[in-house]
């Protein structure tokens, strides 16, 4: 994929990234998850939400022209909120994202980067060798519990 930067997000970025997440859980875990947890992860996803988790997360975009097309996270040891636009998936844009929060995390002294997979991309983390640890349950949205030791 050409023409694509990722760089860190600030507060500007804000209702960008809600945009791309509400819309990408209603399109792409929409097949995964009742409606009841969509509409939970897309309401923990407003505006005003992702803006307070910027002060405590590192949180990156991936811009394609000056469209925000990808987002993920550093929050602590763990790797959080990766979202790609449905358009832009399955072009190795979110593993791109993925490779450079690794290379954040090994930055900032992670050893060990854990995340709380969707239903959905289990397969995707597995490819990118994520382990397994156990399935998990909060508020009824079930989720895998994965991590990776940074080499
Ligand atoms: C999961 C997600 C981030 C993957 O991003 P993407 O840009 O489509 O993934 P990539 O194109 O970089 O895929 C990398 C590899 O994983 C594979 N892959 C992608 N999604 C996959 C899936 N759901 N299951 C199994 N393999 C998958 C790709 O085929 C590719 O394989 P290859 O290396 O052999 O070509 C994206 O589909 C998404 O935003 N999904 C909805 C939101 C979500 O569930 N996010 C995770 C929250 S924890």
């Amino acid at each position: 994929m050409k023409d694509l930067v990722i760089r860190s997000a600030g507060p500007d970025d804000t209702a960008a990234i809600s945009a791309l997440v509400q819309r990408t859980v209603r399109i792409s875990n929409g097949k995964d998850y009742q409606a009841q947890a969509i509409e939970l992860i897309v309401a923990n996803f407003a505006a005003d939400k992702v803006g307070q988790r910027m002060a405590e997360r590192d949180v990156f975009v991936c811009q394609q022209g000056d469209r925000v097309v990808g987002t993920i996270a550093l929050g602590g040891d763990r790797l959080r909120s990766l979202f790609v636009d449905p358009e832009l998936q399955q072009v190795g844009v979110g593993a791109r994202l993925v490779a450079h929060l690794e290379a954040h995390a090994r930055k900032v002294g992670v050893r060990e980067l854990s995340l709380s997979s969707s239903l959905t991309a289990r397969g995707f983390y597995e490819r990118l060798g994520y382990r397994l640890i156990e399935l998990q349950e909060h508020d009824g949205v079930s989720t895998f519990l994965m991590a990776k030791v940074l080499g």
